[in-house]
């Protein structure tokens, strides 16, 4: 039987880079493998646990499924659909908020760091984030989940409810994996941590094109381009793993070796690397351009992927309600 694969970003805004070589290739990559069935998910809801604009999510919700089919995803081949059209997710939501405890809960380091972040933020929507995304892939009976490592304590608490639920239900879901894809981790241009959309001049947007690439490449911080050790962390690193990922291995090197003798010119470098981050997303660009000017289809994809969702979800539902005495 082939195994069933769900994974899920959240709806904030467009698609940058770091989501693009970290997650969107590994899902494509399982996609076109014949041996994994696809459902590939818009976390609109999720986006509801910490501060948002309501104008601002309608477009995200849309525009992640746009940049997803730019970037190769092929409702053909995948389910692809927005979280909160299938409400199913919800109801099973609250069923599974059943056999988790506050304390475990609370005691989540993303727990913590999100009110750290949002002080004024502790609800209730927050602290049942996790088991939400447990109800994303449990729903489907889920076996792989191809997600960040940062995102394995959500998996570990998703397990668990498997395991509660099938002892104190009688129920048969499988205890879902993180499933670590060929993904690259991608820094952040700021030179501290990875690219991230909440951190400006951190990242590069899927939709930028060669003079935004530039501008936001000239933001990268460096230094006096010699030494007589290579940094491993910092912008200089950051920039040097940016022309690895896009330049190739041997170019690196070459800049290696530059920095510990006549020093680098970062002009150059810059120049040349956003020409090659160019050549990679000028495809992904003209399809989504294309896209821009097709709104039925897309309408069709996310009204047929909702549908298609829907119909898994509804069996496990059933299922779950007969067996805690709700039909
Ligand atoms: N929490 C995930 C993230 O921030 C997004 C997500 C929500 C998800 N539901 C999911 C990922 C289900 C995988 C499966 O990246």
């Amino acid at each position: 039987m082939k195994k069933r694969v769900l994974s899920g970003m959240r709806a904030t805004g467009r698609l940058h880079l770091g989501n693009y070589l970290g997650a969107a290739k590994g899902m494509l990559a399982l996609q076109n493998d014949p041996d994994y069935e696809t459902l590939y998910m818009v976390a609109d809801a999720h986006a509801v646990t910490t501060p948002f604009d309501p104008e601002e999510l309608r477009h995200s919700r849309r525009n992640v499924i746009m940049d997803y089919l730019a970037c190769g995803l092929d409702p053909e081949k995948s389910i692809l659909f927005i979280q909160s059209m299938v409400p199913e997710h919800f109801e099973l939501s609250f069923y599974l908020s059943a056999v988790m405890t506050i304390a475990r809960m609370q005691h989540l380091p993303t727990f913590k760091d999100k009110i750290k972040q949002y002080p004024d933020h502790a609800t209730m929507a927050l602290l049942n984030y996790p088991i939400l995304m447990a109800a994303d892939i449990l729903l489907y009976k889920a076996d792989l989940v191809p997600v960040g490592i940062d995102q394995e304590p959500h998996l570990e608490i998703a397990r668990e409810i498997a395991r509660k639920m099938n002892e104190q239900y009688g129920l048969s879901f499988p205890e879902p994996t993180r499933f670590a894809t060929k993904g690259s981790y991608v820094p952040s241009l700021s030179g501290e941590g990875k690219m991230s959309k909440s951190v400006e001049g951190s990242y590069i947007n899927l939709s930028d094109d060669l003079t935004i690439i530039k501008k936001r490449l000239a933001g990268a911080p460096t230094d006096s381009g010699k030494g007589s050790v290579l940094p491993t962390s910092g912008g200089v690193a950051n920039l040097l793993t940016f022309v690895e990922l896009f330049e190739g291995i041997e170019k690196r090197k070459m800049y290696e070796e530059l920095y510990l003798s006549g020093g680098i010119r970062y002009g150059d470098l810059k120049n040349e690397l956003a020409n090659a981050i160019d050549c990679e997303l000028a495809p992904i660009r003209e399809r989504r351009e294309e896209l821009e000017t097709k709104s039925g289809y897309v309408d069709e994809v996310i009204s047929v992927g909702a549908e298609r969702a829907r119909k898994a979800a509804r069996i496990t539902l059933d299922e779950v309600r007969e067996r805690m005495g709700l039909s």
